[in-house]
C-alpha cells in the first residue's frame, strides 16, 4: 500500500509517499481503506519539531504522521461486534500516540470509530475528527444553557465546532475572529464577533461563565479578566497550568484547566449524530489529493484558513 512517511523533524520535504507493507490488526482493531484524512496543527507541529516526534514515536525514524480518517472497514478483529466489513467509519486513532493515518491501510481500534451518517462525505467526516472532539471534550459537561461562552479562533478548526457545539447546548457564543471572517461566524450561530485585530476583547467583553482558549498563557489572562466568579477557562495550549497563572485565576475566583484531547468512540457518536442531524457541519476549506500532502501541510502550516483541510485518497 502507499504511505506518507516522514524522514525526520523538519520541513514538507521530509514527507514522501513511499510503498509499505499493510497493517496486520489486532483482535480489538479494525482494518480501514482511507478514503480522507484531516490535517491538524498537530500534525504540522509534529513533523517540525523533533521534540515532538520524540514524545510520540519514540525514537524510530521514519515515522508516519496522521490522527484523523474517514473510510471502509476492510477487514475485522476476532474481538470486534460493532461494525462489519463494508462499514463506513470515521474517526481519530490513538491520539495522543501512534496511528500510522497517512496510509491506503489504517489499523483502528474499533473502540475508536463511528459510523458515518448516511447523508455525509468520506471529506465531511474525516474533518469533523480531532478538532470536533476537542470542542465537544471541553464543552460537554462543562457549559449549560443559557451560559455567555466566549470561543477564541472562531473560524479555525477547533473555533468553528465549538461555536456549533456550544450553540447546540443553548449557549449565547461570542467569538473572537479577525474582521474578514465575522460574517463567516455568524453564520455558523456565533450571536457576538469580537474582531481580535482591531479590539481588544478583555476590553470589550466581561460577565462570562465559559471560555475556550486555544492560544496559551497571554490569552488565558486576558480571558480571565472577562469571567465572572466561579468561571473556567480551558485550553489547548496549556497542559500543566503554571503558578502564576493559578495565583491570577484563584485571586478571580475562577477556574483554568488545560485539555489534551483523547480518542473517544463514545464521543464520535455524539459528533456523527450531530452531523446527522445537520447541528453539526465541517468547513471545508480545501481538499488535497493525497500526493500533495505537503501542499496541505504548507497550507495548514501558513495558517489564515477558515474550517478544516482534508486530503483524499
Ligand atoms: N490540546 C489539544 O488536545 C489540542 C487539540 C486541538 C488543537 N490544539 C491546538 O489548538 C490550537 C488551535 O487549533 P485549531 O485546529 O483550531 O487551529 P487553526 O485551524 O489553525 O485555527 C486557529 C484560528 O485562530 C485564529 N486566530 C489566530 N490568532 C488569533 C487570536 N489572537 N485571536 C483569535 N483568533 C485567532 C485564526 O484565524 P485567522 O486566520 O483569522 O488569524 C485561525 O482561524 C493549535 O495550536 C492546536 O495545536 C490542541
Amino acid at each position: 500500500m502507499k504511505a506518507i512517511v516522514l524522514e525526520k523533524a523538519g520541513g514538507v520535504e521530509n514527507l514522501h509517499v513511499r510503498e509499505i507493507e499493510k497493517p496486520n490488526i489486532k483482535e480489538d482493531e479494525v482494518l480501514v481503506e482511507v478514503k480522507a484524512i484531516s490535517i491538524n496543527p498537530a500534525d504540522v507541529k509534529a513533523k517540525s519539531s523533533d521534540e515532538m516526534l520524540t514524545m510520540m514515536f519514540g525514537s524510530k525514524r521514519p515515522v508516519i504522521l496522521g490522527w484523523d480518517i474517514a473510510g471502509v472497514v476492510s477487514q475485522i478483529g476476532n474481538n470486534v461486534s460493532d461494525f462489519k466489513i463494508g462499514d463506513k467509519v470515521f474517526g481519530m486513532v490513538n491520539f495522543p500516540g501512534v496511528a500510522n493515518a497517512y496510509a491506503e491501510f489504517v489499523a483502528s481500534p474499533a473502540e475508536h470509530l463511528t459510523k458515518i451518517p448516511e447523508n455525509r462525505s468520506f471529506e465531511e467526516s474525516a474533518a469533523t475528527t480531532l478538532a470536533a472532539l476537542t470542542a465537544l471534550q471541553i464543552l460537554k459537561g462543562n457549559i449549560k444553557k443559557g451560559d455567555k461562552v466566549l470561543i477564541h479562533g472562531g473560524s479555525g478548526g477547533v473555533g468553528h465546532f465549538g461555536i456549533q457545539i456550544a450553540k447546540a447546548l443553548g449557549a449565547y457564543v461570542i467569538t473572537t475572529a479577525s474582521a474578514e471572517n465575522k460574517d463567516y461566524v455568524l453564520s455558523i450561530g456565533a450571536d457576538e464577533h469580537v474582531d481580535y485585530r482591531s479590539q481588544k476583547f478583555q476590553e470589550v467583553l466581561s460577565n462570562i461563565d465559559f471560555v475556550l482558549d486555544l492560544f496559551g498563557e497571554e490569552s488565558i489572562k486576558k480571558s480571565i479578566k472577562v469571567l465572572k466568579p466561579g468561571g473556567t477557562v480551558m485550553s489547548t495550549l496549556m497542559l500543566q497550568v503554571p503558578e502564576n497563572v493559578k495565583t491570577i485565576a484563584g485571586e478571580a475566583n475562577v477556574r483554568v484547566q488545560g485539555i489534551l484531547v483523547k480518542s473517544n468512540g463514545e464521543d464520535m457518536k455524539t459528533l456523527a449524530m450531530m452531523l446527522a442531524e445537520g447541528s453539526l457541519k465541517p468547513t471545508i476549506h480545501q481538499v488535497f489529493p493525497f500526493e500533495q500532502m505537503r501542499k496541505a501541510h504548507t497550507t495548514v502550516e501558513k495558517g489564515g484558513l477558515v474550517g478544516k483541510v482534508v486530503v483524499k485518497l
